[in-house]
């Protein structure tokens, strides 16, 4: 059975003490005995100190941006996996565009990262979507499909089972110009089938599919509430309380 999950990733934005504060005041207003699941993904320094803040709310959890996929060794400015794990990190971002797009993160490379996190029990949240130009001369679907394809079906149904996918437009993120709720529910639809086809019902019933791309409080409600689509990753409204709980209230 699924259920709605918000997450909320805060890219290369706020200090410490700032995060801390933020994680802060959306504890206090959430709703404990709510199902839905909130993640929030801070960087990598605030990830210690946030925790501490989440410790009294019951489905708050702590996700990292990004991660490296060998366990330890000499990979200077890399984060692995366990290290992450040991801080409290349940969720992990895999192949966000901007990593594809500024750190040429590439599908193959993304499979290792899914892999390694499932190998030590943390969830990835892996990305796909396309660019304005994909979209325009219609490539988006097979881009899509692709990204899926690399990144994650190497996996067998159980482990797949345990990934959220994230369908995030490159077009709408950051720009303010959100996917309507039809073409996300189109995409969402289609993704949902691709797996159906590799796998089976079991599988594309049980894979949660987030939305992403300029979620805000005024669109979250309409986007979440399609069919296929089971939750949000926020990036610009995930860094004000008020913006980041209305959306959770929406879902
Ligand atoms: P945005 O970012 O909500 O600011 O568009 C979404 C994301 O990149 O995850």
């Amino acid at each position: 059975m699924r259920h709605k999950i918000i997450a909320g990733n805060w890219k290369m934005n706020t200090t410490p003490e700032e995060g801390v504060k933020l994680a802060q005041q959306i504890v206090a207003t959430i709703n404990n005995s709510d199902s839905k699941k909130v993640i929030l993904i801070p960087p990598f320094t605030h990830l210690s100190a946030v925790q501490n803040s989440l410790k009294s709310s019951q489905n708050i959890y702590l996700g990292a941006q990004n991660c490296y996929y060998r366990d330890e060794g000499a990979f200077t400015g890399e984060i692995s996996v366990p290290i992450l794990k040991s801080l409290g990190v349940k969720y992990v971002i895999i192949g966000h565009s901007e990593r594809r797009q500024h750190f040429r993160e590439k599908n193959e490379v993304l499979a290792e990262k899914v892999k390694a996190c499932l190998k030590h029990g943390l969830t990835p949240v892996y990305c796909c979507g396309e660019t304005l130009q994909q979209r325009e001369n219609d490539s988006y679907i097979q881009i899509i499909l692709n990204q899926l394809r690399e990144g994650l079906f190497h996996l067998d149904d159980k482990s797949l089972q345990n990934v959220i996918v994230a369908y995030e437009p490159v077009w709408a993120i950051g720009t303010g110009r959100t996917a309507s709720p039809k073409q996300a529910q189109e995409i969402h639809e289609l993704a949902r089938s691709f797996i159906r086809d590799r796998y089976n019902n079991e599988t594309s019933d049980a894979v949660h599919i987030l939305y992403g791309g300029s979620v805000k409080p005024d669109t979250a409600a309409e986007i979440m509430h399609q069919e296929d689509i089971d939750g949000a990753l926020v990036g610009g409204a995930s860094l004000n309380a008020a913006d980041f709980n209305a959306i959770i209230e929406a879902a």
